[in-house]
């Protein structure tokens, strides 16, 4: 069981370091001079690979978390409620994900309306996402 928990908290750490890079790449991105096709593309083609790594780790992230639950049965049964919170916030970050592909097409479409500011305060949010649920599964408050 501590292999697997341990497989998974390596995961989950190298999930979100894509999710922390990948709005900062969209900061740079809304601060590109419309003629500077060469510095876009650039950056495009970053955003395309970290996306495509960070999706690949959030799989296996996911995977390892589900069978320390339906697994190993830890937090199953009443009394757990750190991880129906936890889940909830998972699916969270599974959004945040999504948005980020999404954003991700509207630069590649040159669709994107939004400012730099926007993607500043846009990245704050895996942030306080991995704090809440750190502090659920490690001190399990309910
Ligand atoms: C499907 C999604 C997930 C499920 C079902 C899940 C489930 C679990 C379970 C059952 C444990 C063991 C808790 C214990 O032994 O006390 C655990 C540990 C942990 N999980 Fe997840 N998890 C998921 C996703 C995540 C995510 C997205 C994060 C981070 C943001 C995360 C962070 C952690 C951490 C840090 C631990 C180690 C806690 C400790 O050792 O005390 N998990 N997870």
């Amino acid at each position: 069981m501590l292999w697997v928990k341990s497989l998974h908290i390596v995961f989950v750490i190298s999930w979100f370091a894509g999710l922390f890079y990948l709005p900062r790449i969209f900061v740079n991105l809304a601060m590109v001079p419309a003629q500077s096709l060469a510095e876009r593309d650039r950056l495009l083609l970053m955003a395309r690979k970290l996306l495509r790594f960070t999706t690949m780790l959030a799989v296996p992230a996911l995977l390892l978390g589900l069978w320390l639950w339906l697994g190993f049965g830890i937090g199953r049964g009443p009394g757990n409620g750190w991880l129906h919170a936890k889940l909830v916030l998972v699916l969270l970050v599974i959004g945040y994900h999504h948005v980020c592909a999404r954003l991700l097409r509207q630069f590649e479409a040159n669709r994107n309306t939004r400012s730099h500011v926007w993607f500043r305060w846009f990245n704050e949010i895996p942030v306080l996402l991995l704090l809440v649920i750190v502090v659920l599964v490690v001190v399990k408050p309910f």
